[in-house]
């Protein structure tokens, strides 16, 4: 049943490291009559080396394209990195930013996380922008800080027309890959609290529009259940994106 609002529901995956060319050809030609009748708006964030590939095979589509990284800077001497411009001219659409895999992993900071966030809006993109807390942080009830936190510097010198056109995925670490999701009810609770801050800076008409996905383990059989829930206007969705049966599922939840 349809939600009493107006925000469109969005559902992204998160291939991370996974997929060649070959695999995601073959991947996109089964996906796509799958889901063409699908009411969400869905995306496929695929590595940058399937990005070509992908950008052919979606053209035309209702399934965007995102990728899962950008720089901060326009280019120049960054060793590894890709610009917003290369993304765009490459048929990119969205991408994710802050994802916890690079913050723990790759150096990504709360200031870094901002500036790519600006170089991505700068060029058109449309940012997928990664907050959550670690299971630690949650048991010592640092939740709601770590989150009041991340969205402040996230969101720092980005004007409201921008800032409205970020999607807002709250991520909790310890359901990442784990499958621990988080339940329906806990999951509704943050994506409102992130919300509010979002409305702190922005106003309640701004945070009315800006959309708000949960991210972690979800899948076919709980997909229904968080969606169903008034403040989560989709899901970023990893291993339950890589089979398209799997997706397609969570997809048409
Ligand atoms: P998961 O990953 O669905 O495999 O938990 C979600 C994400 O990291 O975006």
């Amino acid at each position: 049943m349809r939600k009493p609002f107006t925000r469109k529901p969005f559902i992204a995956g998160n291939w991370k490291m996974n997929k060649t060319v070959a695999e995601t050809k073959a991947y996109i030609a089964e996906f796509l009559p799958l889901v063409e009748d699908a009411e969400a708006d869905v995306a496929l964030c695929v590595p940058f080396t399937d990005i070509a590939v992908a950008s052919e095979a979606l053209a035309g589509s209702k399934v965007g394209l995102g990728a899962q990284n950008v720089s901060w800077a326009d280019k120049g001497a960054y060793t590894g990195e890709i610009s917003a411009e290369m993304l765009v001219e490459a048929g990119v659409k969205y991408v994710i930013i802050g994802h916890s895999e690079r913050r723990a992993m790759f150096g990504d900071t709360d200031k870094t996380v901002n500036m790519r966030t600006i170089a991505a809006l700068k060029a058109g993109l449309i940012p997928i922008l990664c907050v959550g807390e670690t299971e630690q942080q949650r048991m010592t009830n640092k939740t709601n800080a770590v989150l009041r936190k991340q969205m402040k510097a996230a969101f720092e010198n980005i004007a409201v027309e921008d800032a409205v056109k970020v999607i807002i995925a709250y991520e909790p670490i310890w359901a990442i890959g784990t499958g621990k999701t988080a339940t329906p009810e806990d999951a509704e609770e943050t994506c409102a609290f992130v919300r509010s801050l979002f409305s702190r800076v922005y106003k309640k008409v701004a945070a009315k529009k800006v959309r708000v996905l949960y991210g972690g383990s979800m899948n076919a059989a709980n997909a229904k259940d968080l969606m169903a829930k008034e403040n989560i206007d989709g899901g970023l969705i990893g291993g339950a994106s890589l089979v398209v049966g799997d997706f397609v599922k969570v997809v048409k939840y």
